[in-house]
C-alpha cells in the first residue's frame, strides 16, 4: 500500500470496471438472425463476434446471403409507401419514440459498443451514444419540418445504408434516423466486426412500434453489401473505405441509384507558432489517440511551425507515455484495442514499410497477452513521400513534419489525395480563418478536433467521397426532386467528316475552340460538317489543354460574389447585344444570364446552431474546375442555363456543347471576348460527346462533373468517375430549359461543395 503522500506523487489509478452483467445477459450467448419485415428471423449460417480485447466469442452472426437481402428490400419496398404518406409529425413521433428508448438503454449501448469494438467505456458511453440519440432527436425535428423546409421534394424511397466498425451505433443514426425522417425506408447493413449495437437497435425498433419494414438489419460481411448495393434500391449511403467506396461507385453507374460516399482521410493537424501548445497535445491526443486512431476525420497528420516543433514534440512524447492502454471497460482506460487482428496487423504493416522509409517510430512497448492491442505512437523525420504521410493508417500512429510559412503549411495540408478534416491549431483566429479557407476538406476545426453535432453537415471532398451527413444538407441527400420528365436523352450521332478541301469561304465560316480566353484550332486541326459550317473536332488533348487554362484560372475562385455578380451582369448584357442561335433560345438565355449573375452574391452559406461556445459556419465553396457536358437539346440555352451558375458560384468551367448543333455554343467566344470574365473561366471544346466526357470524367483534376447526355455516356461517365471520385450529376431525360426546371436552384446547390467550420469562442 502506498503512503498518500506517494500516492498523490504517483497519481495512478486503480481499476475502475464498467459492469458488463447487463451486456452479457442481454447477449447471453445468443445466436442472432436479421431483422426484416419487424421481426428478428431465424439464424442461417453463422460466424462470430468477438471481443477484440480479450479475443472471446460475444455472440453468433447470420452471414446475410442475396436471398436475405431481396427480402429486405422487398419488406422496406413494401413499407416505403404508407412510411411516406405519413404525416411529418406521425414520423417525428416515430423517432422521438426510438431516441427516448435508446437513451434509456444508454448504458447497454455503450457497454456493448465497448465490447464488441473495444473502444474504450468513456468514449463510447461519452461521445457515441449520446451522440447517437441526439441525433435522432435532431431527426425527429426534420420529420416535422420536412414538407415545409423542402419544398417539390420527395424521400428516394428505399435506402441501402453499409456501416463500418470505428462508430457502429453512431454511423448507424447519422443514417438511419436522416433517411426515416425524410420518409424513405432503409435496410442497415452492419459492418461484421461489429453488428451487436445494431441488433439491439432493432428490438428497440420493435418496441417503439415502428411500422413493419420502415427499417431492416441484414448482418454479414463485404458479400452481404455488395448484394444491397445490387439490389433494388434507390440509394445507397456509404461509410468505409475509400477503396470499397471505388468499388461502390462502378457498381452503381448507370443504375440512378442516388450516392453518397463517406471515405477515409489524411487530415492534417496544423500548429502555428501561435498555438497554445498543451491545447494542441491535448488535441493529438482527442484527434488521434483516444480511440486508437479509429476516426476517419483523424488528425493523422501533424504539421508543426518549425520555431516551436521541438517543445511540441517533447511535449507530446511526455504525454504519450501517460497514455493508459488497456480494458476498455475500464472508465481510467485511454485506449482500448483494435478491433480486430486484420486491422492491427494492417496498421502494423504501413508502420513497418513508414520506418523503413527513413521513420523514425517513438512507440511504448506492444503489450503481450491476449487481444489486438497497439500502443500510441509518433513517427518523426518523414519525408513527404513517406508512406505514412500519404496513406490512411487507421490506428493510433501519428505523423509529424515540420513547416515554416503559413503557406508552406497550406501546400503540405492539401497534399494529399483526401480532403475529408483538418484542425488548425493557433491563438490567432484572423490566420486561423484565413488557413480554414485554403484547405481542402469538408470539416475544419479550430482550436479543436473531432467534434461532431447532428446539426453540423459532415463529409469530405476530393478522394474521401462526397454528400453530407448532418443539418439541413444531410437531409438533402435522402430527398430528390422529380424534375426532368422528358424523353430520354439519345446518343449524338457519329460526326460528318468534313469535305475535302474546303474552299475559302468555309475557311471563313470555320469555327474555333475556346480555350484559356482565345479562339484555338482543335489538336491536330480536324473539323466536321454541321449544317454548312466547318466545327472544330476536338479531341482528349483538347479537352486536357482546356482543363489546364481553368485551373490557371484559379483568380475568379477567390473573387468576392459582388465581382462576379458584376462580370456576369456585363456578360449577360453582352449576349442580349449578340444575337446568337435561335431567338426564342437567345432571349431567354439573356434573362437566365442576369437571372444566375444575381445569385452570384446571395447563395449564401449559413451558421448553424450546434454545441455551445461554438460559431459553426458551413461556407459553400466552389468545387474549382468542372466539367460540365450540356444538353443536345436547347443548345444555346441548354448551355447557358448550366454554365452561368457553375461560373456564378466561382467555379471555372470545360464544357462540351451539343455536338449536332454547336454553332451557337462557339459563337459565344464573341460574347466571352468582349465581357471582362477572365480567360480560362470559360473552356468550350466541341467534338465527339461521348469521348470528352470521358476525358472529363477521368481527369484528376477536374472536380466535379455534370452530364446531361444519353444513358451510356452518364453510365460511363460515372465509372470513369471512380479515380478521383468526383461528384458527378447525371441527367439522361431531357429537360424542358424554357420552363422553371430551367433554372432550378438545383444548379446552385449542384455547384457548390459545404466546407464546415467550428469557431470556438470564449474569453
Ligand atoms: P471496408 O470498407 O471494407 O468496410 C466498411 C463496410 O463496407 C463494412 O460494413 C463492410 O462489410 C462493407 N463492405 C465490404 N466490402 C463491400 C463491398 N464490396 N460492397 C459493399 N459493402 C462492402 O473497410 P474495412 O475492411 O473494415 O477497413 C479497411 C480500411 O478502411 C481501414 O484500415 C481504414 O483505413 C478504412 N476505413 C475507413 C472508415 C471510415 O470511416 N472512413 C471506416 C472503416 C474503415
Ligand atoms: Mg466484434
Amino acid at each position: 500500500m502506498p503512503t498518500v503522500s506517494e500516492a498523490l506523487e504517483l497519481m495512478d489509478y486503480g481499476p475502475a470496471p464498467e459492469s458488463t452483467a447487463a451486456a452479457m445477459d442481454w447477449l447471453k450467448g445468443r445466436t442472432f438472425g436479421h431483422f426484416i419485415n419487424g421481426k428478428l428471423t431465424k439464424a442461417g449460417e453463422t460466424f462470430a463476434t468477438v471481443s477484440p480485447a480479450t479475443g472471446t466469442e460475444l455472440a453468433q452472426i447470420t452471414q446475410g446471403t442475396e436471398a436475405d437481402v431481396a427480402a429486405a428490400v422487398k419488406a422496406a419496398r413494401k413499407a416505403a409507401p404508407g412510411w411516406a404518406a405519413l404525416s411529418g409529425h406521425d414520423r417525428a413521433r416515430h423517432l422521438y419514440a426510438l431516441a427516448r428508448l435508446m437513451q434509456k438503454r444508454e448504458r447497454l449501448f455503450a457497454v456493448l459498443e465497448s465490447l464488441d469494438n473495444g473502444k474504450p467505456i468513456r468514449e463510447s458511453r461519452d461521445i457515441d451514444v449520446p451522440l447517437a440519440v441526439r441525433h435522432f432527436y435532431h431527426h425527429a425535428g426534420w420529420a416535422e419540418l420536412v414538407a415545409d423546409d423542402f419544398p417539390g421534394m420527395r424521400p428516394h424511397g428505399v435506402c441501402g445504408q453499409i456501416i463500418p466498425w470505428n462508430f457502429p451505433l453512431l454511423m448507424l443514426a447519422w443514417k438511419v434516423a436522416p433517411a426515416l425522417a425524410a420518409g424513405n425506408t432503409v435496410v442497415v447493413k452492419p459492418a461484421e466486426q461489429t453488428p451487436l449495437t445494431a441488433l439491439l437497435f432493432a428490438e428497440l425498433c420493435i418496441e417503439a412500434g415502428l411500422p413493419r419494414g420502415v427499417v431492416n438489419i441484414v448482418t454479414g460481411d463485404g458479400r452481404t453489401g455488395a448484394a444491397l448495393v445490387a439490389a433494388e434500391v434507390d440509394k445507397i449511403a456509404f461509410t468505409g473505405s475509400t477503396e470499397i467506396g471505388r468499388l461502390i461507385r462502378r457498381a452503381t453507374a448507370g443504375s440512378a441509384k442516388a450516392l453518397t460516399l463517406e471515405l477515409g482521410g489524411k487530415s492534417p493537424f496544423i500548429v502555428f507558432a501561435e498555438a497554445d501548445l498543451d491545447a494542441a497535445v491535448e488535441g493529438v491526443v482527442d484527434a488521434i489517440w483516444f480511440n486508437q486512431g479509429e476516426v476517419c476525420c483523424a488528425g493523422s497528420r501533424i504539421l508543426v511551425q518549425e520555431s516551436v516543433a521541438d517543445r511540441f514534440v517533447t511535449r507530446l512524447k511526455a504525454r504519450m507515455n501517460t497514455l493508459r492502454l488497456g480494458d476498455p471497460l475500464d472508465k481510467s482506460t485511454d485506449i482500448g484495442a483494435v478491433v480486430d487482428e486484420v486491422q492491427l496487423t494492417r496498421i502494423r504493416g504501413i508502420v513497418d514499410q513508414a520506418v523503413a522509409q527513413g521513420a523514425v517510430l517513438h512507440q511504448a512497448p506492444i503489450p503481450n497477452g491476449p487481444g489486438s492491442f497497439c500502443p500510441p505512437g509518433l513517427l518523426t523525420d518523414l519525408g513527404a513521400a513517406n508512406i505514412a504521410m500519404t496513406e490512411e493508417i487507421f490506428g493510433p500512429i501519428v505523423s509529424l513534419i515540420t513547416f515554416r510559412t503559413p503557406g508552406e503549411a497550406v501546400e503540405l495540408a492539401n497534399n494529399t489525395r483526401y480532403g475529408l478534416a483538418a484542425s488548425i491549431w493557433t491563438e490567432n483566429i484572423t490566420a486561423a480563418l484565413d488557413i480554414a479557407a485554403q484547405v481542402k476538406a469538408g470539416v475544419v476545426w479550430i482550436n479543436g478536433t473531432n467534434i461532431f453535432d447532428a446539426n453540423a453537415p459532415f463529409g469530405g471532398m476530393r478522394e474521401s467521397g462526397f454528400g453530407r451527413e448532418g443539418a439541413r444538407e444531410g437531409m438533402l441527400a435522402y430527398l430528390t426532386r422529380d424534375e426532368a420528365t422528358g424523353p430520354l436523352r439519345k446518343p449524338a450521332a457519329a460526326p460528318s467528316p468534313a469535305p475535302a478541301g474546303a474552299s475559302g469561304d468555309a475557311i471563313d465560316r470555320t469555327r474555333k475552340l475556346y480555350i484559356g480566353g482565345a479562339q484555338k484550332r482543335p489538336d491536330g486541326g480536324a473539323s466536321y460538317a454541321v449544317k454548312g459550317a466547318q466545327v472544330p473536332l476536338g479531341s482528349r488533348k483538347d479537352i486536357r489543354n482546356a482543363v489546364e487554362a481553368a485551373h490557371k484560372a484559379g483568380g475568379w475562385s477567390k473573387v468576392t460574389g459582388h465581382n462576379r455578380a458584376q462580370v456576369l451582369y456585363f456578360l449577360a448584357e453582352n449576349l442580349a447585344a449578340h444575337p446568337i442561335g435561335d431567338a426564342e433560345e437567345h432571349a431567354l438565355a439573356v434573362q437566365r444570364a442576369f437571372y444566375w449573375a444575381a445569385w452570384a452574391d446571395k447563395y449564401d452559406g449559413r451558421v448553424h446552431a450546434t454545441q455551445s461556445a461554438h460559431v459553426t459556419l458551413a461556407l459553400k465553396e466552389p468545387f474549382g474546375v468542372m466539367g460540365i457536358v450540356a444538353p443536345e437539346e436547347a443548345p444555346l440555352l441548354g448551355l447557358v442555363s448550366t454554365v452561368f451558375p457553375a461560373i456564378a458560384m466561382g467555379n471555372r468551367v470545360v464544357v462540351v456543347p451539343s455536338q449536332a448543333n454547336p454553332v451557337p455554343a462557339l459563337d459565344l467566344y464573341q460574347v466571352l471576348d468582349t465581357s471582362d470574365v477572365p480567360g480560362g473561366v470559360v473552356n468550350i471544346v466541341t467534338g465527339p460527346r461521348g469521348e470528352l466526357a470521358d476525358t472529363l470524367a477521368k481527369h484528376d483534376d477536374v472536380a466535379a462533373l455534370w452530364c446531361f447526355a444519353d444513358p451510356e455516356t452518364c453510365r460511363n461517365a460515372e465509372i470513369q468517375s471512380a479515380g478521383n471520385l468526383k461528384p458527378v450529376w447525371t441527367e439522361t431525360r431531357e429537360r424542358d430549359w424554357h420552363g422553371p426546371a430551367g433554372q432550378s436552384r438545383e444548379f446552385l446547390r449542384r455547384a457548390v461543395q459545404v466546407k464546415t467550420v467550428w469557431v470556438p469562442y470564449g474569453a
